[in-house]
Parts: structure tokens; sequence; C-alpha cells
């Protein structure tokens, strides 16, 4: 852990209400990319309870709440796989009165959706719940022996209420390109430089996890409260685009990707191919993590090579990788605009948001679940019942 000064979680989510109610937050990386991922991951989550025992209405547990935006994940997932008529009832929970003062006025009219200042740490509320949620990282802010204790305490709520229910763990990855000064470490000063008038931002203490470490905690705190876990799974979400390869805070090395790949759905400009390419060096970190890289970078330069072949450009990338079914289609998606490539505003309306469907594609496909992504997403299957 770096030296610097570490201050109280609540001061810089007091800040930060404003970029959480802004709708400059939703960037195109954010609607596009993140949003889409995550309603598949936890749509297809939804899915598996409803194979496992169909839950009459589904109860949702949301910690670190902040504005609510879990609600919003679990109705539109439950739209996405035409469950939209299953009856929720939320329960957000989030250390931050401002979060909670601004979250109950937004949500005052929805009988079923409440929110309660609550910091999951310590006690955490006895009702029968279906989905421990948590998004937008909350888990990170945590020490993993934090982490370990809340894990246990909702396992034994499990047993207690003898319900069968999934447990989402999100957190920061810790091998994400966005901060490869920070890989040799897994608890640092982390800033929310990204947020409006980031700059004053003062650090905050986070974890950052590699997948193995999770499951570790997870089988521990399971196992201490004698809890049968059914299935882990996990997935990385935001692989090149997480909010910190804008400020390059922690890696000077690579372009502005997420400004870069919101260019690509900007029809107002062209953007600089080149800029796209993945050719960062990575610093120490387990083989896995590097096999990933490898295999990944050399697929995603390939689909930018071949964007910027069709259009006349040259990017001198020596190698040709043969992709795989379905990216293998992006040169045969383009030549039916032949007629058009040298057309700029052509190339702006419609190639380059093209090619950023298929590096979504590929970023989401190819996502190993190890913690290469701005975002681990721990997905934890758990039966009270027996
Ligand atoms: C990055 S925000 C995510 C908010 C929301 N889930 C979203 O996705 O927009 C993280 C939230 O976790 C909350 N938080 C951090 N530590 C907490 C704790 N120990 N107990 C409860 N909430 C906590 C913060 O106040 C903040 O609202």
């Amino acid at each position: 852990m770096s030296n610097s000064v570490s201050i109280d979680n609540q001061e810089q989510y007091k800040k930060a209400v404003n970029h959480y109610l802004s709708p400059k937050r939703k960037d195109s990386v954010k609607t596009q990319w993140e949003e889409k991922f995550s309603l598949a991951v936890i749509g297809s989550a939804i899915k598996k309870l409803e194979e496992r025992y169909s839950p009459k209405s589904l109860r949702v547990m949301d910690f670190g709440c902040g504005l609510g935006e879990g609600f919003f994940l679990v109705q539109n997932a439950l739209n996405s796989i035409n469950l939209s008529k299953k009856e929720v009832s939320y329960l957000g929970l989030d250390n931050s009165q401002d979060m909670v003062n601004v979250a109950s006025e937004q949500w005052e009219s929805s009988p079923n959706v409440n929110f309660q200042v609550n910091d999951f740490r310590y006690e955490i509320p006895d009702q029968p719940t279906d989905i421990y949620l948590s998004c937008g990282v909350p888990y990170s802010h945590l020490s993993q022996t934090e982490a370990k204790g809340t894990l246990g305490k909702i396992c034994r709520r499990i047993k207690e209420n003898k319900t069968q229910s999934l447990i989402v763990v999100d957190v920061l990855g810790r091998y994400s390109i966005e901060w490869i000064t920070k890989w040799g470490e897994s608890r640092w000063d982390y800033r929310m430089s990204f947020v409006k008038d980031g700059k004053d931002q003062k650090p905050m203490v986070m974890t950052c996890y590699y997948a193995p470490e999770i499951k570790k905690i997870v089988e521990q705190a399971a196992q201490q409260e004698n809890c049968e876990i059914q299935e882990i799974e996990f997935c990385d979400r935001s692989i090149m685009a997480g909010r910190h390869t804008s400020t390059l805070e922690y890696n000077p090395h690579i372009p502005p990707y997420r400004e870069v790949i919101n260019s690509l759905y900007n029809s107002e400009r062209t953007t600089n191919f080149q800029e796209i390419l993945f050719t960062s060096p990575l610093p120490p970190a387990p083989s896995e993590v590097h096999e990933f890289f490898a295999k990944f970078s050399g697929m995603w330069n390939q689909l930018v090579k071949e964007a910027a072949d069709f259009c006349g450009e040259n990017l001198e990338i020596s190698e040709t990788i043969e992709l795989p079914e379905p990216f293998s289609k992006l040169r045969a998606e383009l030549s039916q605009y032949e007629d058009n490539k040298h057309d700029k505003s052509f190339r702006a309306h419609v190639i380059e948001p093209t090619l950023a469907n298929y590096l979504y594609q590929l970023e989401s496909t190819l996502q190993p679940g190890l913690g290469v992504g701005h975002t681990l997403i721990a997905l934890i299957y758990v039966n009270g019942k027996n």
C-alpha cells in the first residue's frame, strides 16, 4: 500500500453525487459496452435462478447502492429475458447519507424501492433475499478481511432464511491496463479523478482482485458458515475502456482509449485508427494474464487493421491473424460499403461504429473472468436449504 494519506470515502462520495446525477457520465462506452455487458451478465444469472428454483418475486438487497443504479440493472435484465412482469422488491444500502438522501427522494413514489444508511462491513438486514447485489465496485472499498467478514454475514443470513441466493461481488480488477503501475499491489490509494471536478478528489484505499483471490475468500467465508456454494462464475467488464484510460493517471503509456472508443461512435468526427491499437508492454503478472493479453491484443489489432485497410490506411502491422467467427465477418460486412469507403462522413456514420461493435463483441466474448478489466464480477450461487 502506498504511504499517501487516505480519507473516509463518505467525504469523496459526497462530492461524487453530482457525477452520478450527470448525464455526461452516460457516454457511449457506458451505454454501448458497459451497461450492455452488465445486463447480459445479470440477465443470464437471473435465468439460472429461474431454472434453479423460480422465485415468485425477486428480493434484491443492493450493497453500496449509490443512487440505486442496481434497481435499473435488475429491472432491465428482467426485461431482456422476457420476465418484465416479475415483481421486484429492492433495498439499497449505502453508508453515504448523501447518496441515500438523494436516492430516497428520487424513488419516493415507488413503494417497492427503499434505501437505508448501512455500512455493510457491520450488520446487514435479516430479511430473506434472492440477490445480494453490488455494482460499481463497492466491495473494493473493503479490505480482503472485511470483504470475507461481509460474505460470511451474507452466508449466515442465507442459512438462517433457508434461501437459495445469488451473491454478486463487484470489484476492481487487479490487472487492468488502466493501472499497470499498481499491478504489484492489491490495495492502494485510488482517486476517482474521472468524476466532475475530479482533480480535487482525494485518494481512497481500494482493493483490486485477481479472480483466485476472491474465490479463496468466498470459499473460506462459506465454509465457516457451513454454507454450500453451488457455483462461482467470474466475468471481466471493460477491459480496454475503463474510466482511468481517460485520465492516464496510473498508466501514462496508453492512448486515452475510452475517448478514442467514444469517438468511434461519434458521427461528427473521424477517429485516428492508430490510436486504437493495443501495443502497451505489460509488467509481471500471472502467466494466464499475459497469455490472455497476447491473444486478445492480436485479435483486437487485427480488427482495427481490417477497418483501416478498408479505408485505405496502412497501420504497418506486419503480423496477420486469422480471426475466428464471428469476428472474421467484419471484412465481409465492410465490403458491402465499397462505393462509400473514401467518404469521411460515411466512415464516421457507419464504418467506425461497425468497428466499435466488433471490438465490443471481441472484448465481451474473450473476457476470461480473471481480473483483467476495470471490473471483476463474481457470481456466487449459494444454497442455504441444507
Ligand atoms: C462507485 S459507487 C457505486 C454506486 C452504485 N452501486 C452504482 O453502481 O452506481 C460505490 C458506493 O459504495 C458505497 N460504499 C462504500 N463503502 C461502503 C460500505 N462500507 N458500506 C456501504 N456502502 C459503501 C459508497 O458510498 C458508494 O455509494
